[in-house]
C-alpha cells in the first residue's frame, strides 16, 4: 500500500472551497494591497498564493512556545472513527475527503436556526492564527498553530434564546468509510458538550485549519472544534451538529467511563485521573516532564467561568 507522505498531501484536495474563497479574496485584494506597498509580501499573504488561507491575523490569544512540527502534529492523533492507535488516523483517514457539499447544522434553542455550508462558514469572520496548547488526558501535550474564529461568532449568527444553557456538539459518521463503535470501543457518532458560557468564551475556537493550511483529515477536517483550557477530547472533530439545548448533553468519554472522564474536564494537575497523575505531561518530541498548568495555563482567562464550583467534583 502507498502510504502518502505528509509533504505530498495537498490541503487543498480536501476542502477546496475555503482555500479557494480566501485566494479569491486575497487576489481582490491585491490593488489595495499593492498600493500600499511592500506589505504584502509579508510571509503569510505570499503563502496564500500557493492556495493557503490568506490574510491570517495574528491572534493575541496565541502562546508565546514554540509549536510542534506539522509532522508531529499530523502523526500523533486521537480520532478513534480512524482507528484506536495513535498512528493509525493520519493513514486510514487519508480516504476521508469532505467535500464542498459539507454542511454545518445550527439548531435546537435559537431563533434562526441553519444549516451552514463551509464556504459560509468560512467568510463569517477573519481568519485568525492562534498558538494554542493543546493537552490530551493522556498527559501529552503538543503546541498548534490554528486557524479559525471564535465560535461565539458562529452562536451568535443563530441567536441562541433564553432557553439555552448547554451547546451540544456531533461529529460526522459514515460506517462504511468509519470502525464501528465495536471495534472503536466507544459510541459513534462521537458527541461533545460545553456550557453555554463555555461555548460563547473567545478562546472556544471554531477551527478550519493549521499551519496555514486546512486541516487535514486526521486532525479533524473539514471543521473541529478547540477549546485550549480543557483536556484534548472535548475538542471534536469533523463538526455536523451544534445544538443549543436546555440540559448539560452527553459526551463520548463520559458515556463511555464517567468515573474516569466528567463533562467539565478542564485541565487540572490536582486531580488525578483515576489510573494515572495530571501533575505533568510530556510534550511531544520533548524527553523531559513539565508541570502541568491550571487550566493549561489559560486560567486568566477562564478561571472566572468557575467560581465557586468544586472541581474535584466537576472534573
Ligand atoms: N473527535 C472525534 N470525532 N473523534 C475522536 O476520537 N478524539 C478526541 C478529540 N476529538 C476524537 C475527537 C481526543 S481524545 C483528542 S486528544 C483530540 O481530538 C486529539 O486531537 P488531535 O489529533 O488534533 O491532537
Amino acid at each position: 500500500m502507498l502510504i502518502k507522505k505528509p509533504e505530498d498531501l495537498r490541503y487543498s484536495e480536501i476542502t477546496p472551497r475555503p482555500v479557494y474563497l480566501n485566494r479569491r479574496r486575497f487576489l481582490a485584494g491585491l490593488p489595495v494591497a499593492l498600493a500600499g506597498g511592500r506589505e504584502l509580501l509579508s510571509p503569510i499573504r505570499a503563502r496564500a498564493a500557493g492556495g493557503r488561507f490568506a490574510n491570517l491575523v495574528k491572534s493575541p490569544f496565541s502562546t508565546t512556545e514554540k509549536p510542534n512540527s506539522l509532522n508531529d502534529v499530523t502523526h500523533y492523533n486521537n480520532f478513534y472513527e480512524f482507528g484506536t492507535g495513535k498512528d493509525q488516523p493520519a493513514k486510514l483517514a487519508q480516504k476521508f475527503k469532505p467535500g464542498p457539499d459539507w454542511r454545518v447544522s445550527v439548531e435546537g434553542a435559537v431563533a434562526k436556526p441553519r444549516k451552514f455550508a463551509l464556504d459560509e462558514l468560512v467568510a463569517l469572520a477573519p481568519m485568525e492564527e492562534r498558538i494554542y496548547r493543546h493537552r490530551c488526558v493522556e498527559a501529552w501535550s503538543i503546541v498548534v498553530p490554528w486557524v479559525g474564529y471564535s465560535l461565539s461568532v458562529l452562536l451568535k449568527q443563530a441567536q441562541p434564546t433564553a432557553k439555552a444553557q448547554y451547546v451540544a456538539f456531533e461529529s460526522y459518521y459514515s460506517s462504511s468509510m468509519m470502525l464501528s463503535s465495536e471495534q472503536a470501543g466507544i459510541e459513534f457518532p462521537y458527541v461533545e458538550g460545553l456550557r453555554l458560557d463555555e461555548a460563547m468564551h473567545p478562546l472556544a475556537m471554531l477551527t478550519f485549519g493549521m499551519y496555514g493550511d486546512s486541516l487535514p483529515p486526521q486532525d479533524g477536517a473539514p471543521v473541529r472544534l478547540t477549546v485550549p483550557w480543557k483536556y484534548g477530547f472535548k475538542s471534536i472533530k469533523s463538526l455536523v451538529k451544534i445544538k443549543l439545548v436546555e440540559k448539560q448533553p452527553a459526551s463520548t468519554w463520559n458515556l463511555t467511563n464517567s468515573r474516569e472522564y466528567g463533562f467539565y474536564s478542564n485541565v487540572n494537575p490536582q486531580v488525578d485521573h483515576p489510573r494515572w497523575s495530571q501533575a505533568s505531561e510530556r510534550r511531544l518530541g520533548e524527553f523531559f516532564k513539565r508541570p502541568t498548568q491550571m487550566f493549561n495555563g489559560y486560567g486568566n482567562d477562564v478561571a472566572s467561568l468557575y467560581n465557586g464550583m468544586d472541581l474535584k467534583k466537576n472534573y
